[in-house]
């Protein structure tokens, strides 16, 4: 948790909990095969980010409690772990959250179908916020599969390649994180204005969020972070700091380019640029960007009041921007 004064604090956790037997109910099929496969990611033990940023964003309004709130907070978390069944298939993934990934325990059409399941049931439950949500919701998974899909494509000869990334990183974890905000002021009751504001904030604390997820992909063990270190990299998945490090014209970096100019099937390769990256300040280009970006969400909140749910929302875009896991 973010620091928050502790009367929200408890406020917040008591929420979360509730939310949390939410998410149990709403992974449950009508038959045991479909709820355990359901189960199985969603209870691996999650952050919780988008929920707890709908409850922080709900805060800004009159009616941070109402129901549609912790409804709101159900679908953005059913519709982020439905679309991680389908990235740890694309991604090839055996680990997620320290745990087998749907794909590695059954199989790929498994993982499909189940993720198609928690976005059928997500929608469901959009169903009842009406029909602003459920546009919204329409526009973010178009954002989110456009995100996913333009990963894929490689930039143009004529294209910056961190533009096209940080525009990938928009589509694929900007959009739904901006939702979570937008929900949590929506349906609280906030302003208009404040609504926006919190859905800019929430766009640019979301990329920060994938961003200080690709550098964990390179900086962190597995024990930490509960994900193989430098699956991004293996696969290919340019990320901010490999990106920053193909910048580089020093010659000293000859060896680093090469093996970053080719698939990293091999092990011991693959472990040399690993060190390499972990070493090179382009790592440390990456963080510097991310905390900038902390501070740009954070001007997002002047459209708010100061006080303690301004603080919280600051002091969660430096989590964000810090986070070791
Ligand atoms: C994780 O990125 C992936 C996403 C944040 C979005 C994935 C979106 C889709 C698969 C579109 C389909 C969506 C639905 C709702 C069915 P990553 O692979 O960089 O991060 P990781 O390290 O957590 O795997
Ligand atoms: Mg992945
Ligand atoms: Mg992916």
């Amino acid at each position: 948790l973010p620091v928050v004064d502790a009367e929200l604090e408890q406020r917040l956790v008591g929420r979360l909990a509730r939310i949390e037997e939410l998410l149990a109910e709403h992974c449950r099929g009508r038959t045991p095969y479909v709820t355990e496969a359901a189960t199985h990611l969603m209870m691996a033990g999650g952050k919780r980010f988008r929920p707890l940023l709908v409850l922080l964003a709900a805060e800004a309004g009159p009616t941070p409690d109402a129901e549609e709130v912790h409804t709101a907070a159900c679908v953005v978390e059913l519709t982020h772990v439905a679309s991680l069944y389908h990235d740890d298939v694309m991604d090839e993934a055996a680990l997620r959250r320290g745990a087998d990934t749907a794909n590695a325990r059954w199989d790929n059409h498994v993982a499909i179908l189940t993720g198609d399941f928690l976005f059928g049931k997500s929608s469901e439950l959009t169903a009842d916020l009406g029909p602003d949500a459920v546009r919204i919701q329409a526009q973010t998974f178009t954002r989110l599969v456009e995100g996913q899909i333009l990963e894929t494509v490689k930039p143009g000869p004529d294209e910056d390649p961190l533009a096209h990334y940080l525009e990938v990183v928009a589509g694929k974890t900007g959009s739904l994180i901006a939702t979570s905000a937008r929900y949590g002021a929506m349906f609280a009751g906030a302003t208009p204005e404040v609504v926006e504001a919190l859905r800019a904030y929430g766009e640019i604390v979301g990329s920060a969020f994938q961003l200080s997820d690709d550098i964990l992909d390179i900086a962190s063990e597995s024990d930490t972070s509960g994900k193989t270190p430098g699956t991004d990299l293996r696969e290919g998945v340019p990320t901010l700091p490999v990106l920053m490090a193909q910048a580089s014209t020093d010659p000293a970096d000859a060896r680093l380019l090469e093996l970053l100019g080719r698939p990293l099937t091999d092990d011991d390769e693959h472990a040399e640029a690993l060190d390499l990256l972990r070493k090179h300040p382009a790592l440390e280009q990456a963080k510097a960007y991310v905390l900038g970006q902390a501070t740009e969400a954070k001007q997002r909140l002047t459209a708010l009041e100061p006080g303690a749910v301004r603080t919280a929302l600051e002091s969660f875009a430096d989590v964000v921007a810090t986070r070791s896991a």
